[in-house]
């Protein structure tokens, strides 16, 4: 049957969105698969309503309307319509960064220490409990929209107004210095690991979509270290409730410690996204790993 590729959105991440999606549209078409491209949520129920799609490949980012935070898995549901990646739950606690940092944390899943932010909470009281440097974060967005490094007291209102500026509550959380690594899953399969190193001080938004110089090693852990990260990055996965494909945000400390930031159930797709990069070490090209994650929906 036809499918609707999903994209846009409303979120803060619809740039991001509409350039993963385009290029998942043209590697299905290019596969041979009727897929069309749908911007944003209501226009997918209203042509799912009418009956034009037998399945939904989601490739919006982030959350209100956004895609990825578990409203549009429920809508999906309720249709009784087919698509790709985690249910409600898995995409709603992953959406939320404190949530799942609680969770892992009560399995023993190391994840870095934090306090959770509601508005109007004491920034600095929660700063000297967590120490700095610490990093300020929206709880619930992606691609690093809002998200400062704090090294010092004075820059810390700043960073708070800055994270502020998304819905929703705030994280404050200890950085960790060492590498920043990222674990593509697929199905069952755990891909090889990126380090990425970032020409600029942090992976943030300009190294993710604009910069050209972002340098990433893959596999990025070799051996048992990198068994060991693959294992940890499938049970923090497994332990939100997530399903078919993401990717598990990782620091690295220098004594080798691995620290878990948060997973992402519809990563990004474009031309400079990890889980593409990660795919094509593993023998998987973009094609293919499109195929790949629409097979997730076959269930
Ligand atoms: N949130 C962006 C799209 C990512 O994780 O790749
Ligand atoms: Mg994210």
């Amino acid at each position: 049957g036809r499918v609707a590729v999903v994209m846009g959105g409303s979120s803060a991440e619809r740039e991001v969105s509409l350039d993963s999606g385009r290029n998942v549209l043209a590697a299905l078409q290019a596969r041979g698969i009727d897929a069309h491209a749908i911007d944003g949520i209501p226009a997918l129920l209203d042509a799912l309503r009418a009956g034009h799609f037998a399945r939904v490949f989601n490739i919006l980012h982030g959350q209100h309307g956004g895609g990825e935070d578990g409203v549009l898995q429920g809508a999906l549901e309720s249709l009784n319509v087919p698509y790709t990646g985690s249910g409600v739950l898995g995409s709603a606690l992953s959406m939320d960064k404190t949530r799942s940092k609680r969770v892992w944390q009560s399995l023993g899943l190391s994840t870095p220490k934090f306090v959770a932010l509601p508005r109007g909470a004491d920034v600095h009281a929660a700063a000297r409990q967590v120490g700095f440097p610490l990093i300020v974060k929206p709880a619930c967005e992606g691609s690093s929209v809002g998200v400062t490094r704090v090294f010092a007291e004075k820059d810390l209102d700043e960073a708070v107004k800055l994270a502020a500026k998304y819905p929703g509550d705030l994280l404050m959380e200890t950085l960790i210095e060492g590498d920043e690594l990222t674990v593509a899953i697929l199905g069952r399969q755990v891909l090889p690991s990126i380090h990425i190193v970032p020409k600029a001080a942090f992976y943030d938004y300009n190294a993710k979509y604009v910069a050209e110089d972002t340098q990433y090693i893959c596999p990025g852990l070799e051996g048992v270290a990198g068994e060991e990260l693959g294992a940890l990055s499938l049970a923090a996965f497994d332990a939100l409730g997530c399903a078919g494909w993401g990717r598990v945000d990782v620091m690295r400390d220098h004594a080798g410690c691995n620290w878990l930031l948060e997973v992402n159930t519809a990563p990004g797709m474009t031309s400079h996204s990890l889980v593409p990069k990660a795919a094509a070490v593993a023998g998987i090209d973009y094609q293919e790993l499109c195929w790949r994650v629409l097979e997730t929906s076959f269930r």
